[in-house]
């Protein structure tokens, strides 16, 4: 029984899907978990009370002022549920949730829930595309929720297209995955960078590469998950419940790496820094001459990764640190020698020649190699999913 001693606390709003929440909460029940449910006034015009009650085998809750002990109920049911899993979750229960609006018992027990909390939105497709949902919905990721994506198809309001609620596997195999997720990184700092620096040329042009900065996002959400303290030196923008800071050009990424080192236990160096920076800054914006042809010299930029592992080998320190490798020819040739080159202990290899992996894909497809000479290749999957097994793998 995957859920023994787990209580789940299922918040059922008013969409047509909630009918489909009777079949998962057989399914939790099935595999040995408490089942406690909320639910939205408005959802009980689609499922009744009493089968819920019947299914759950427990109280079913819905005002917020039916007070039946001295502890309020939205503080009692938070505290006691392991997880909250919202489903189906309305446009209208995503956005007061979001803004943290606490109009009903749910929305309360939302605002006051502190552990892991998935959503699986449904509503008909216009709702779903409107950009004022989608920039809630990004705003209850930046804090860490899970959003399962509602899946296209034939709509009960009678359209085609996205919004239908996605599988009850997904729903049940995501809060498995949540429940039993180690905790492996507890007490531990992780510190990640993602992105292609920006290397000035004058105010309006820069050197930069393609990096979508997304793998080394997905290392630190995974990272987090599993319980550490992360830091992401990143040159996106990413809005994230750790601490982000924000660099541009190799020399800012390490000024940052250098601040953070002495306390980091892991160190993932996933961002694409640029070998070569401009000589000579241009403070005002270059002007076009008559010239055809003009040449910009660049000088080369530190080597972090190098760098920290020789401060690392120097002050004897225990900090595991990956590298990565991005490679558009002889993949893991190039990666043995960078290794060996750089003395990272395991270094990430990337093909970046596949259109469908790497760069701003949502995919990628790596082989790790450790400084032993060991590899080990994780095939194609999301980088949510090759974020978690390089965890896995370094810390095995
Ligand atoms: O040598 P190469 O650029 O292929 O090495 C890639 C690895 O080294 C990545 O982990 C990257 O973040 C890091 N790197 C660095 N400093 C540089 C160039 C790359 O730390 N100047």
């Amino acid at each position: 029984m995957e859920l023994n001693n787990k209580t789940i606390l299922i918040g059922i709003t008013g969409g047509i899907a909630a009918y489909k929440i009777c079949e998962l909460i057989r399914k939790f029940k099935k595999n040995g978990a408490n089942v406690r449910i909320v639910c939205t006034p408005n959802s009980l015009n689609f499922v009744t009370k009493l089968t819920l009650q019947n299914l759950s085998q427990n109280e079913v809750y819905i005002e917020e002022f039916d007070v039946k002990n001295w502890k309020p109920e939205h503080i009692s049911l938070a505290d006691e549920a392991d997880i909250m899993v919202i489903a189906p979750a309305t446009a209208n229960t995503i956005s007061k949730i979001s803004q943290g609006i606490a109009d009903n018992l749910l929305t309360s027990i939302a605002c006051a829930f502190s552990k892991k909390m998935i959503i699986a939105p449904a509503m008909n497709c216009n709702m779903w595309n409107n950009p004022i949902i989608q920039e809630n919905l990004s705003k209850l990721k930046a804090r860490g929720i899970e959003i399962l994506e509602p899946e296209s198809g034939f709509l009960a309001c009678g359209y085609l297209g996205k919004g239908r609620l996605c599988s009850l596997d997904k729903i049940f195999n995501a809060t498995v995955e949540c429940l039993n997720s180690s905790q492996k990184l507890k007490g531990k700092k992780v510190v990640i960078t993602s992105g292609g620096t920006i290397e000035d040329i004058d105010p309006v042009r820069y050197i930069s590469n393609y990096s979508s900065g997304k793998m080394g996002k997905a290392i630190a959400d995974s990272a987090r998950d599993m319980g550490a303290e992360v830091v992401l030196i990143t040159t996106k923008d990413f809005e994230a419940p750790y601490k982000i800071t924000k660099v541009k050009s190799a020399i800012d990424m390490q000024n940052a790496l250098n601040d953070e080192f002495e306390s980091t236990d892991i160190l993932i160096m996933a961002a694409a820094v640029a070998d070569y920076r401009v000589k000579n800054y241009s403070v005002q914006k270059m002007k076009k001459g008559s010239e055809d042809n003009i040449t910009l010299e660049l000088v080369k930029n530190p080597d972090i990764l190098q760098g920290l592992c020789e401060r690392k080998a120097k002050d004897s320190s225990s900090c595991i640190i990956v590298g990565f490798c991005a490679e558009s020819e002889n993949l893991l040739d190039n990666a043995k020698t960078k290794i060996a080159k750089k003395g990272c202990d395991f270094l990430v290899a990337n093909d970046i020649s596949r259109k469908d992996i790497g760069f701003s894909s949502d995919d990628n497809e790596v082989t790790i190699l450790d400084k032993n000479g060991g590899m080990n290749k994780i095939e194609k999957a999301s980088k949510k999913v090759i974020a978690r097994k390089i965890l896995e793998f370094i810390t095995k």
